[in-house]
């Protein structure tokens, strides 16, 4: 195992080179449960040591990768120019700040409007950040000629890749499984009902982790920006009996009692009255008429109604054709459409 991925905190898997290719080690240790067990993906079938680190999944896991662009896994030398997720990661090209200081010596650094600040950007945009990580969707979709890598913290992420889902319905609810803490916060009531002003931010600051003792105390204080004491229904007796006491996020965002946690959140942040409280209706009528058939989970800010463009959906149709085949008729619709509107491009049927 040449790399390890992962802080231990949840868990860490291996990563392992073969000539100018990286490729994915097919057990992982998982902290919680203290135990090893399958990598990520290998739930889906035995890849032994063949299952190449791509690059969608390496940009999520260090901070500069240099796979080659389709390269099929397949890295430049050295793979990392940085290894753990850092600085630029959420901040953007630090060369930017240096050149604007140095255009200005002598002015104070206090008058930076430092747009590289996640804090100080629309929280839309700086939840775009988090997203390009800890937002799977059912499949991401790169705009034509870009790579992950393309994605500047402070722009839309839509600029570089859609993410998109398949609708839930009553018969298959969203599963809140597959780190999708962005989707979970947008159905509760408190991101929608406060006039956009709840974003992962709100509550998480990166450079600031409490530990365990910490936590409940440090979450507590953030539900206060928009709530008391007496916003709650439940008495202060029943609160005070909870380990930790009153632990606000500890009964209306449970944790699931998960044994392997491989890709999975823990920490349910759709914020919930009731630990079984169903779904939101809202959550089954998210698709939009310009989009019957997928949920755009990060439309350019400011910009709800507008689907992503048409060779995107083409390629969300396809890559979720396997997974749930009445996209083929939606693919093959749209394709013949694109052969009419554009017959210079030349297309490929599926057979
Ligand atoms: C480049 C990818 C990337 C970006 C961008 C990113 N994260 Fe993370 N984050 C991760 C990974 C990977 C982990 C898991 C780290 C580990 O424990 O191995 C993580 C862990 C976390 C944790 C859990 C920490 C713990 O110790 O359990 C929180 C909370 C978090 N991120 C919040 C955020 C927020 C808020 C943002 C946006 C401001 C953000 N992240 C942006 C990749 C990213
Ligand atoms: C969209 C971003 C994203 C992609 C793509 C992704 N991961 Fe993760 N992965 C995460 C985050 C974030 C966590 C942390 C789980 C959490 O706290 O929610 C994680 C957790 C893990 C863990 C458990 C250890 C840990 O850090 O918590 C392993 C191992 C892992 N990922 C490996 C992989 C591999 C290998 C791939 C590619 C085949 C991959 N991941 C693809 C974001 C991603
Ligand atoms: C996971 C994303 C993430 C990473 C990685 C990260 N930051 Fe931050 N940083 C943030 C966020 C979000 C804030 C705003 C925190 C707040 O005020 O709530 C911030 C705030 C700051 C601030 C304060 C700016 C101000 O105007 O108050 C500085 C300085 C800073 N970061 C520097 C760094 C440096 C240097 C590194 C690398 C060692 C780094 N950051 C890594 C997300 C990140
Ligand atoms: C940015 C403001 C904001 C923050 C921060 C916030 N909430 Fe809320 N929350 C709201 C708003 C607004 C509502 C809707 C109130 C209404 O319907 O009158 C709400 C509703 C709720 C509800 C009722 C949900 C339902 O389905 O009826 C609960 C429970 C709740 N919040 C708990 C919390 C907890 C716990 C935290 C901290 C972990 C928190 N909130 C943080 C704004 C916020
Ligand atoms: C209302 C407050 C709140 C908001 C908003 C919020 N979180 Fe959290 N988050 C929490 C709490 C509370 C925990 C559990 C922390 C603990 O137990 O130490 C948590 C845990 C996490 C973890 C650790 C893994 C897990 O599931 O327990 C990650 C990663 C994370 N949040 C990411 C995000 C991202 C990304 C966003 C924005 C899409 C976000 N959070 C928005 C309160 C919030
Ligand atoms: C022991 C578990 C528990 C703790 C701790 C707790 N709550 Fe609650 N909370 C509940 C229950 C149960 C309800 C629903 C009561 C009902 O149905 O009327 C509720 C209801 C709410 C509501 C919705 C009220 C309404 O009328 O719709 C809000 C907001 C809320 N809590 C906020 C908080 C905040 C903020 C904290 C931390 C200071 C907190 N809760 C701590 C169990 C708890």
């Amino acid at each position: 195992m040449e790399w390890i991925i992962g802080s231990g905190a949840n868990g860490f898997g291996g990563v392992v080179r073969k000539g100018d290719y990286l490729f994915q080690a097919p057990l992982s240790f998982y902290s919680k449960p203290h135990s090893w067990a399958l990598s990520p993906g290998y739930e889906f079938g035995n890849y032994g040591f063949n299952r190449p680190i791509l690059a969608g999944c390496i940009y999520c896991h260090s901070g500069q990768p240099r796979p080659v662009s389709n390269g099929n896994g397949r890295f430049k030398e050295p793979p990392f120019s940085e290894m753990a997720i850092g600085c630029e990661n959420c901040h953007g090209p630090g060369i930017t700040h240096t050149l604007k200081m140095r255009a200005r010596k002598g002015g104070s650094v206090e008058n930076d409007p430092r747009s590289l600040t996640p804090a100080h950007l629309a929280l839309a945009l700086s939840d775009n950040i988090c997203m390009s990580c800890h937002q799977t969707g059912d499949v991401r979709v790169l705009k034509p000629g870009k790579d992950y890598g393309d994605f500047l913290p402070g722009a839309p992420l839509e600029n570089t890749l859609s993410i998109l889902m398949i609708p839930p319905n009553r018969e298959s609810p969203p599963q809140s499984d597959h780190l999708e803490h962005y989707y979970s916060m947008t159905l509760s009531q408190c991101y929608r009902k406060s006039g956009g002003r709840l974003g992962c931010t709100t509550c998480h600051d990166p450079h600031f982790e409490p530990s365990h003792e910490e936590a409940s105390g440090y979450f507590n204080k953030k539900c206060m920006a928009c709530h008391t004491e007496k916003s709650c229904g439940a008495s202060l007796e029943i609160r005070r009996h909870k380990n930790p006491p009153n632990d606000c996020a500890g009964c209306h965002m449970p944790k699931r009692d998960v044994h392997v946690i491989s890709h999975s959140s823990l920490t349910n942040h759709r914020i919930l009255k009731q630990v079984d409280e169903p779904f939101p209706d809202a959550a089954f009528h998210q698709a939009t008429q310009a989009l019957p058939d997928l949920i755009h989970l990060n439309p350019i800010p400011g910009h709800k109604d507008t689907p992503p463009p048409p060779l995107t959906r083409l390629q969300a149709y396809g890559e979720l054709m396997e997974k749930k085949p009445e996209y083929l008729g939606r693919y093959l619709a749209l394709l013949g459409q694109l052969e009419r509107t554009e017959p210079a491009a030349r297309w490929c049927r599926p057979r």
